[in-house]
């Protein structure tokens, strides 16, 4: 199969829309990174998204709306996820929900679950995409399985060339990190998966979120309340990735953040600023960049722990977690 990127005008959405309703996966840009889409209601087309990343089978996927309104016909939202709905869609947040009786969801969406994980993309050309097919589209990041995430239409096609018809091309993703996850299908508000919104600002809005960690035995139960997505070993480049890192070795490149002296085809900084936000923005394209023949290991500086910095050092722990 050869893969096509095409242009997000009229031409490119409608061929794009076009694919998806006739049950093939299409990749997208989101805020955070690119998606790889499937019509969420058509277990073939759910099912075909699967086998184009390699990915396990009990992973389930976020089904991405146009409205909140839409998000609403398939999850049954308390008046916690009203609020955050209201205050913070359309953009990188991730409800998990109970599934509506009648919902017209692939049960694959949610492998097996009771529960599906709803969000409402900010990306201008993810809401024309969405409003185009008018349908809810499955779409979990578009790499294969435990590789980096994509923030670009050329990292799409470097990660699944050949296995997909069409990428819809929409420059850089501006969050460069996945969504936030909260699990609201019990008593306790979970962060399964730290992401732009903090939990902080969750907090602020409907009170405070715990962690799976601290979790009691018998919380609403078992497997819909692990992130079953949540593999240790994910986002990883194919080097080893070295934290808190102060020096490189020799033979490994660097990773740095902040006001740094060092520079070299080897050395790429996060955000010489020290602003998290640029940081989180550049994480993938930059791992991916330092991730070359030759290179015996990424060494990455210590990034601190606050704001979306939690966020990045979760993807950073994940890449340099021992691999599966
Ligand atoms: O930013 C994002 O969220 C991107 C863009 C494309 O929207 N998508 C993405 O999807 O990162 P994916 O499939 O790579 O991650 C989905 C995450 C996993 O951690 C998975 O475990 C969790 O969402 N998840 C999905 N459905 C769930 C459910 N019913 N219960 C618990 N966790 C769920
Ligand atoms: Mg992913």
């Amino acid at each position: 199969m050869t893969t096509e990127i095409v242009g997000d005008g009229p031409s490119g959405i409608a061929r794009a829309a076009g694919l998806l309703r006739a049950g093939r996966p299409v990749a997208f840009p989101t805020e955070t990174v690119y998606g790889l889409g499937a019509d969420a209601t058509d277990d073939r087309a759910v099912a075909a998204l699967f086998a184009a990343k390699d990915r396990p089978r009990f992973n389930p996927l976020i089904v991405h709306f146009a409205d909140s309104a839409d998000a609403e016909g398939e999850a049954a939202f308390d008046a916690r996820a009203h609020r955050l709905a209201e205050t913070l869609w359309p953009g990188p947040l991730t409800l998990v929900l109970p599934r509506r009786p009648g919902s017209r969801l692939s049960l694959l969406v949610s492998a097996g679950l009771d529960t599906v994980a709803v969000r409402v993309p900010a990306h201008p050309t993810a809401r024309r995409l969405l409003r185009a097919a008018d349908v809810p589209i499955a779409a979990p990041s578009a790499n294969r399985s435990g590789t980096v995430s994509p923030t670009t239409a050329q990292h799409v096609l470097e990660s699944l060339g050949g296995r997909i018809p069409l990428i819809l091309a929409g420059g850089r993703c501006a969050v460069g990190l996945e969504s936030t996850v909260l699990d609201l299908s019990g008593e306790t508000p979970l962060l399964l998966r730290p992401g732009a919104v903090t939990r902080e600002e969750i907090a602020a809005l409907i009170g405070p979120v715990s962690l799976p960690v601290d979790l009691p035995e018998g919380d609403g139960g078992t497997g819909a309340r692990k992130s079953p997505g949540q593999l240790r070993s994910h986002y990883a480049p194919s080097v080893p990735v070295r934290l808190n890192a102060r020096l490189a070795e020799p033979g490994e490149a660097l990773l740095t953040f902040g006001p740094d002296l060092r520079k070299g085809e080897l050395v790429l900084n996060l955000s010489e600023k020290g602003d998290l936000t640029e940081a989180a923005a550049n994480l993938f394209a930059m791992l991916r960049a330092l991730d070359r023949p030759g290179v015996r290991a990424i060494a990455v500086v210590p990034i601190p722990e606050h704001g979306l910095g939690v966020a990045i050092n979760d993807r950073l722990r994940r890449a340099a977690a021992p691999r599966q």
